[in-house]
């Protein structure tokens, strides 16, 4: 069993990772037991190749490539979109021996694979997630046995989630955390896999609210509240479902639906929809939006002030604000601008925003700049840090500990920087040696293009940000 404890600060309580992905070095995770019962069963009708279903970059495409190569059986992998032959993911798949067919987005959606020829496939649907799949992950708990009260899974089809909900123990619980907005379907997916096998356990949960949450709008409103400058109750939030509203007012924040009642008697108006949601909330408030005494700052990218105050029609001052996911530990970097009047409102949310991180104030046409460098920015460090902990772990590290040294270095690096207020060239020269390890590392990093690569992502991020909310 490849159980991992992790160390955490209560002593009532016992957490373990159940470390699937060191299973197999290519049939990781839950991919190995979805795959388990569907191979015996390709051999067993004695299938001329296994065919299956995926994007370029599926994890589920490579693992069955790989299983069908260890297993001696062909695999055929049905691609979503044109074809991508740069693509590590699916070059992976060809070299394991998969013949790879592209199909059309709507080919994709019908499954229909018509144009193609494949007598006798034993197809395994997109995710591995069908019975069997379902048969192989019930087993996935082995030997954990009966110790555990709770059991979290991440869940993106429901197969992994059903099999544990049938491998469970009485007084144990499933709570599967959606991989995807919106997932509310997969309580059918699994209370369909469940009937499959004449189960009705009750004991799982799928915990939806983690997404949506309003990442932006909560955060922020929790770190203003953590900051002791407000109250919850000072901070009005709305959501569009009932139960979403109950859970923040559980938080100690006043909730409605309500857009139009919510602004009453507010001074700022914080917009934390998505640029598709907009519309609706701005037709809300219409007619309650009180110009003369609120101000507005939305947080929504591509959305401009010009843009809401014509949807309005109204002449009420308007902040854009661009923070990034570090808002829910309050260490976001936020870009601030307005124009012409409104810049008077720039050091009301200036105070807001520095107690959920830094604030920095931008002309508006340097928003979608904005975008790129600091909310698409967290994803760019972050990929630096895998890349840290992979080198880590290719010179012997265990992963996990390897990620922790990556993670704690970037945060010392960039702790120099802040707390030195210095350049990072300063702090790189006190680490470089003549003819040390450090310089010869860099260079050679340089040779292969570390920091063009990272000027170039950012400039593709900028141009594409620049183009995602054309009206
Ligand atoms: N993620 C980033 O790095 C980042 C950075 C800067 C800016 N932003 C921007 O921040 C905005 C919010 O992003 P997010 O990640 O927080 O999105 P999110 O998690 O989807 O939050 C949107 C929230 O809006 C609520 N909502 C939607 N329609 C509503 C309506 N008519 N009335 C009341 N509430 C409504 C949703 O709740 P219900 O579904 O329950 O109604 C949800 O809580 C986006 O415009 C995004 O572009 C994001």
């Amino acid at each position: 069993m490849l159980l991992q404890t992790l160390e955490i600060f209560n002593e009532n309580i016992q957490l373990d990772i159940l470390r699937e992905d060191l299973r197999h070095p290519f049939v990781s995770g839950n991919k190995w037991w979805k795959l388990k019962y569907n191979l015996e069963e390709a051999k067993r009708v004695k299938a001329s190749a296994i065919a299956t279903f995926g994007g370029a970059y599926s994890n589920h495409l490579a693992a069955t490539a790989a299983a069908g190569k260890e297993q001696n059986i062909k695999t055929i992998g049905f691609i979503r979109g044109e074809e991508h032959d740069s693509n590590a993911t699916l070059q992976f798949c060809k070299d394991q021996g998969m013949e790879l067919c592209f199909l059309s987005r709507e080919e994709y959606r019908n499954k229909n694979i018509s144009r193609f020829s494949f007598p006798d496939v034993y197809i395994i649907p997109e995710g591995g997630s069908n019975k069997l799949g379902v048969q192989g992950c019930a087993e996935m708990l082995g030997g954990v046995g009966e110790k555990y009260n709770y059991i979290v899974c991440a869940c993106g089809t429901g197969a992994t989630m059903s099999g544990l909900v049938l491998s469970a123990f009485p007084h144990q619980k499933i709570i599967g955390i959606p991989v995807l907005k919106g997932a509310d379907f997969l309580h059918q997916e699994i209370e369909k896999h469940l009937f499959s096998f004449q189960n009705s356990n009750k004991n799982w949960e799928l915990v939806l609210d983690y997404h949506g949450g309003g990442n932006m709008g909560l955060a922020f409103a929790r770190g203003l509240v953590k900051s002791g400058k407000f109250k919850p109750e000072q901070i009005t939030l709305t959501r569009r479902m009932l139960r979403n509203v109950e859970a923040i007012q559980a938080e100690g924040f006043p909730a409605t639906r309500d857009n139009a009642e919510a602004i009453k008697g507010a001074d700022a108006i914080i917009l934390a929809v998505l640029p598709q949601q907009v519309n609706t909330v701005l037709d809300d408030i219409k007619n309650t939006v009180d110009v003369s005494s609120q101000f507005i700052i939305s947080l929504i990218s591509g959305v401009t002030s010009s843009d809401i105050k014509g949807y309005l029609n109204a002449k009420i001052p308007v902040v854009i604000a661009m923070p990034n996911t570090a808002i829910a530990i309050q260490q976001s970097m936020t870009c601030l601008a307005a124009t012409n009047n409104d810049k008077k409102y720039i050091d009301i949310s200036t105070e807001l925003f520095n107690t959920v991180g830094e604030t920095v104030t931008i002309d508006e046409g340097q928003m979608t700049a904005a975008t790129a460098l600091c909310a698409c920015g967290v994803a760019f460090f972050l990929r630096s840090i895998r890349a840290a902990s992979q080198g880590g772990t290719e010179i012997g590290f265990h992963s996990h500990d390897a990620l922790k040294m990556a993670v704690q270095v970037a945060r010392g690096a960039a702790e120099l920087l802040h707390q030195h207020n210095s350049h990072p060239e300063d702090e790189i020269d006190k680490v470089t040696s003549p003819k040390g390890c450090t310089i010869a590392g860099l260079n050679e990093m340089e040779h292969q293009g570390f920091s063009s690569a990272m000027i170039k992502g950012i400039i593709l991020a900028n141009d594409k940000a620049g183009t995602l909310y054309k009206k």
